[in-house]
């Protein structure tokens, strides 16, 4: 068997110290609040084909860096959907319209909460609009076709393609459902979110006794990170350190942390985590996560593959994982971080730590997922 090298190759990009640290339970349950997170498992735990994604040990690799434990949530099993996001746009979909079959659902995306989106409004019997990037795989875009989703492809970002689903969507009278917030528009972000936060009720069963120490948390516009932290507050009695992890070319968090304000920032090149790829974090998650997160880090994507086939390769666990793109940085900054004796003692990673990372997708782009098994 092949054993993993945890050499300096692993490495963080950035690192950062929330300066306004301060996690305040009650605050984040004002955003996010306690009926409406227990609601979203109400409802989600009695779709057909519910059941809890397992939380995996990645004994091998805690082994290897001296932890006591590494819980991995394997979101690949996530109904049929292979990400986190199942969760979130169908709850709202289903929330939103009440299966109002008048009305025409529409979004814009980077693969996966279009995924949801469709898979939704499927279920429902509704038409579903929805806009993608050209940096969109044709992959992701025939997993939404298969759901009845008319696709229009947008030149450009992701933000062209939500600019022209807003624009569409006015003049056709089609119910945006996003999972990014503006001024005027909270109530289904939030709705999204409260379904993603069904993960971290079943986490908080999953761990029977046991205490989480850290916690790394994947972010884009950063509303899954967001939801898990309203999920810390409501479901754990013990608070983590809350590390936030994103592309080194996309990091909206890090960079709104540092300024203490919204910064949005500019992307010189695209991540190949795609769904992280985002200049801009969120109304919503960023009202949550500018005082609950402790530290922030970047990666790049030089270990990516590298993540995915060790992974699939049982390097890591005893099971096989399939981990695509977007489950790799937690893996990436925590070795990283134990890399960098400053930050490891900083971090207080020790013996002692049971860590808590997020394999948010699976092969939900298999095309992709095949290339960096291959490279
Ligand atoms: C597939 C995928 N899309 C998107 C995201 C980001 O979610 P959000 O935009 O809510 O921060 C993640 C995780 O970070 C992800 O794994």
């Amino acid at each position: 068997m092949k054993t993993i090298n945890l050499d300096s190759i692993w490495q963080i990009s950035k690192f950062l110290e929330n300066k306004k640290y301060n996690f305040d339970k009650e605050n984040i349950l004002k955003i996010l609040n306690k009926e409406d997170i227990d609601e979203a498992y109400k409802i989600i735990s009695k779709w057909d084909n519910y059941s809890p994604t397992p939380l995996l040990n990645l004994n091998k690799l805690a082994e290897k860096l001296k932890f006591n434990k590494i819980f991995y949530k394997d979101e690949s099993k996530r109904f049929s959907l292979k990400s986190f996001k199942a969760l979130g746009g169908a709850y709202a979909v289903e929330k939103i319209t009440k299966g109002n079959k008048e009305i025409v659902v529409s979004t814009a995306t980077a693969g996966n909460h279009g995924r949801s989106v469709a898979w939704g409004s499927s279920k429902l019997g509704l038409k579903c609009k929805i806009f993608i990037s050209e940096y969109v795989s044709e992959f992701r875009a025939e997993a939404m076709r298969s759901f009845g989703a008319d696709i229009i492809r947008v030149n450009g970002n992701y933000d062209n393609s939500l600019k022209e689903c807003i624009k569409q969507s006015k003049q056709n009278n089609w119910q945006i459902v996003q999972d990014v917030a503006w001024e005027d528009y909270k109530q289904v972000p939030k709705l999204t979110m409260a379904g993603y936060s069904v993960m971290m009720k079943e986490i908080s069963q999953q761990i029977k006794n046991e205490k989480i120490s850290h916690v790394i948390l994947q972010a884009g516009v950063g509303g899954m990170a967001a939801a898990m932290v309203a999920g810390i507050a409501r479901y754990l009695n013990d608070i983590p350190k809350i590390i936030v992890v994103e592309p080194e070319s996309a990091a909206c968090v890090l960079e709104s942390i540092k300024a203490g304000k919204l910064e949005k920032i500019s992307i010189k090149k695209e991540s190949l985590m795609g769904g992280m790829s985002c200049d801009e974090v969120s109304l919503v998650p960023w009202e949550i996560l500018k005082n609950s997160v402790s530290h922030c880090v970047t990666v790049s994507d030089n270990c990516i593959s590298k993540t995915v086939k060790s992974l699939a390769n049982c390097e890591f666990s005893n099971e096989k994982i399939i981990g695509g793109e977007c489950s790799t940085p937690g893996i990436i900054s925590l070795i990283g971080m134990n890399n960098d004796p400053e930050i490891k003692k900083k971090l207080n990673l020790n013996e002692n730590s049971n860590i808590l990372l997020f394999g948010c997708e699976g092969d939900a782009d298999e095309e992709l997922y095949q290339k960096l098994l291959n490279e």
